[in-house]
């Protein structure tokens, strides 16, 4: 087989990830679309020399054959299939066992204590909707692929379809990609599904994450779990090798840094500059998840402000707080804590004049957010774990007049990356965080400028197209080394 003959055909890539990147809005019979033109989207679905289609959940509830008609007939335009879910299968599959269990689980967060016994009870149907989710993808990638397709499934949502396709067809060419961290074994051990859902996983043929820590988290659980043999190339069961391997996902930053110069950006700039006159402006933007370490983080500018009264009517934060996965109880509490802590602290600091945090329950559109990344002195990205943290990269590449300081987590997949710009912080210290805020609102300018200048090549040459293309035809590669060492 000649590789490079392999690559000539133009081949169909289909994405598989729960959510659509498109926002559905039902009209009557009609739906409008929006599609989300972040740098994921892009770089999926511009892949070079593939023919990129998306397959996933529209996030909405589509119960009438009707609407499901239209809805299918919308998204084609925008290169999308939808797999329809209905409401209880969603509070199952998506509600429970992913954001309730996997999520946490993976974040080191460990899985629901509340009530033992219902816990372990509504565990195993969360877990058979899961698996009878993911067949629901599974049919549909069935339905529309031909032969020689290459299938990239995605995030901790989709961990039973590898092995979902491969039972539809062997020959099948299969990815999977985590997005969130893959904890030590140790922690995955807890989870009552472990080897299932492992051994799924396997049937991939490459099997992607952001950082080597997470890459070698999977296949030592492997190892230990499963008894199965890590090599260096992945892990092999019976002579079957599943290919493992770390590809750090990166933002399309040439569209941050033209964003900067557009006049609608300007604008925003000069009104942010204007109503801030005179104070250093500190940034969070998170979704309101408890990964981010949103109350660890607020807590921590208080202690900050606590020691250091010269800085009071001098520094503002602005936490932008995403509202997200709202259903969740745990989520519904996280909002209400935090809402607390911003108001005790407000009340505790603020002037007739000012406060000290200004904190937004929602999401800015594209320039309003560049704007405000353009415009900060210190970004604070302090997840208690995250998978790679893109927010760090979005400030970074905003940042090329201003040469901000990034405030960075230790346990985000960020800091693998930015490590060498940022200052890196244990978001549980809070005293650390304190002093970090310190020590980077003082910073002298020579200082930013070589740390960012560190960070910004970085964001310039690690873009989110790299990622894919890297991905993808490492995953033809993988195949056409399997059929080589078959033919052997
Ligand atoms: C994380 C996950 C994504 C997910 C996103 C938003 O980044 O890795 O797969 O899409 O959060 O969460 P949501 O539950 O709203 O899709």
């Amino acid at each position: 087989i000649d590789r490079r003959e392999s690559r000539q055909t133009k081949q169909r890539l289909l994405v598989v990830a729960n959510r659509l990147p498109v926002s559905a809005v039902r009209r009557g019979d009609s739906w409008s679309l929006e599609i989300s033109a972040g740098g994921l989207v892009s770089a999926l679905l511009g892949v070079k020399e593939f023919e990129a289609k998306w397959i996933g959940w529209a996030g909405v509830n589509v119960p009438d054959e009707v609407g499901q008609k239209a809805l299918t007939k919308a998204l084609a335009e925008k290169r999308c299939i939808p797999v329809f879910l209905d409401e209880e299968i969603v509070h199952q599959y998506y509600n429970g066992y992913c954001n309730n269990i996997l999520w946490p689980l993976f974040h080191y967060l460990g899985l629901p204590q509340e009530d033992r016994l219902a816990t372990t009870r509504s565990f195993q149907s969360q877990f058979d909707a899961y698996k009878k989710a993911n067949q629901m993808f599974a049919d549909v990638v069935n339905e529309h692929y031909v032969d020689g397709d290459v299938v990239w499934c995605h995030d901790y949502h989709l961990m039973f379809l590898p092995k979902c396709l491969k039972e539809y067809n062997s020959n099948m060419k299969v990815g999977w990609f985590l997005h969130t961290p893959f904890p030590s074994s140790e922690i995955h051990r807890t989870l009552p599904s472990r080897s299932e859902l492992l051994r799924s996983v396997l049937a991939a043929d490459l099997v992607g994450f952001h950082t080597y820590d997470y890459a070698r988290h999977f296949v030592s659980a492997c190892t230990r779990i499963l008894g199965l043999e890590g090599t260096p190339e992945g892990v092999e069961d019976q002579g079957k090798l599943t290919r493992v391997a770390a590809f750090p996902i990166g933002i399309d930053s040439e569209r941050f840094i033209r964003a900067l110069d557009q006049p609608k950006v300007q604008d925003h700039i000069k009104e942010l500059k204007d109503r801030f006159a005179g104070r250093k402006v500190m940034l969070g933007v998170d979704r309101l998840d408890m990964i981010k370490g949103i109350p660890q983080k607020i807590l921590a500018f208080e202690k900050f402000l606590e020691e250091n009264p010269c800085w009071r009517d001098k520094v503002v934060l602005l936490q932008i707080a995403v509202p997200t996965r709202t259903d969740v109880p745990e989520y519904q509490k996280l909002t209400s804590q935090v809402h607390e802590i911003v108001g005790r602290i407000n009340g505790r600091f603020g002037t007739l004049t000012a406060v000290p945090i200004h904190h937004l329950d929602r999401s800015l559109d594209f320039h309003a957010l560049c704007a405000l990344y353009a415009v900060t002195d210190v970004a604070l990205v302090t997840s208690l774990r995250d998978g790679m943290n893109l927010v760090s990269y979005e400030f970074v590449a905003c940042q090329e007049s201003k040469k901000g300081v990034l405030i960075l987590s230790e346990f985000a997949g960020a800091a693998q990356s930015l490590g060498a710009g940022a200052l890196l912080v244990n978001p549980w210290n809070i005293t650390e965080v304190a002093n970090s805020i310190g020590y980077a609102l003082n910073m002298p300018a020579d200082e930013r400028e070589k740390r960012h200048n560190l960070n910004f090549i970085h964001v310039k040459n690690h873009t989110a197209q790299d990622w894919a293309e890297t991905f993808v035809s490492e995953l033809n590669d993988t195949i056409v080394e399997a059929q080589l060492r078959t033919r052997q």
